[in-house]
């Protein structure tokens, strides 16, 4: 039997690195706009049908109170044992700006915004928007944007201090939209600023071409790739291999990488 792996591969062919083989040598082009349709669409019904199940899949069933404590509980474990990376030795978070990208509907936003003086949250689906809005109404330091789902329009370049992503990257079906996002991360960032998110390592997983579940899996080698083309530096990486794959990008003091 095929292996995904190659499968992808085969699929892939045309950008695939010659000396590298199996992985890009850089970023496939545009984003197509079907895959950008169905992300939206399939959020969509999954936020209408049962968000908070989609958003956590834990559980079917969510009261309040234990919904955003799981978000409380993955902030502390994902963000805040970072804190010195995200602030440096001389800034508070208390005057830095962060991205969430993918924010569903703001189980962990709420958390964010008691640590850092602005949040802006993003996500691809409307519904899950209205959901985050309404959730986090009573905060006035986060803003919750619709996006495209591929970029961070319309935010401001240099504009944050700290990206972060959890559990989004890994449904996202290709690398070309996993690629915009870090582009588009550098490009927000600050010089010096971090970009943490958690992609898809696990190759075994069997998927369509357009799967909105099971995401794009990411090899170290690609990771390396989305880094560099971005701009960024991997300033530290774990998981590989694995469903939690973290990777730590962080944008140069200088605003150019190698
Ligand atoms: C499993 S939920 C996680 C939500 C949130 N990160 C959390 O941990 O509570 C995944 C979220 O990512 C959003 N999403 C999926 N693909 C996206 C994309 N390309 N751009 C932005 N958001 C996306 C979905 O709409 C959904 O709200």
């Amino acid at each position: 039997m095929a292996r995904l792996g190659d499968i992808a591969r085969r699929a892939y062919g045309s950008w695939l690195g010659a000396e590298d083989p199996g992985q890009p040598s850089s970023l496939p082009a545009p984003v197509d706009q079907g895959t950008l349709e169905g992300m939206r669409r399939d959020w969509n019904l999954r936020a209408r049908d049962n968000a908070r199940h989609y958003v956590q899949s834990e559980r079917t069933e969510w009261p309040d109170r234990d919904f955003f404590r799981s978000g409380e509980i993955n902030v502390a474990e994902l963000v805040m044992t970072d804190m010195p990376r995200v602030c440096g030795a001389t800034k508070s978070p208390l005057d830095l700006s962060m991205v969430e990208i993918g924010c569903g509907v703001g189980r962990m936003t709420r958390m964010l915004a008691r640590i850092f003086a602005e949040v802006t949250a993003l996500d691809v689906s409307d519904e899950m928007v209205a959901r985050a809005r309404a959730n986090t109404a009573d905060l006035p330091n986060v803003t919750v944007l619709l996006g495209d789902g591929a970029t961070l329009r319309p935010l401001a370049s240099n504009s944050n201090d700290f990206v972060f992503s959890f559990i989004v990257f890994q449904h996202i079906p290709t690398l070309a939209v996993i690629g915009s996002y870090c582009r588009e991360a550098h490009r927000v960032l600050r010089p010096g600023g971090l970009f943490k998110f958690q992609v898809q390592g696990l190759t075994s997983f069997r998927r369509g071409r357009r799967d909105t579940w099971t995401g794009y899996p990411v090899t170290r080698s690609q990771a390396r790739m989305l880094a560099r083309t971005a701009g960024f530096v991997i300033e530290r990486s774990e998981g590989p291999g694995t469903q939690f794959y973290w990777l730590w990008f962080r944008k140069p003091l200088d605003g150019a990488a190698e």
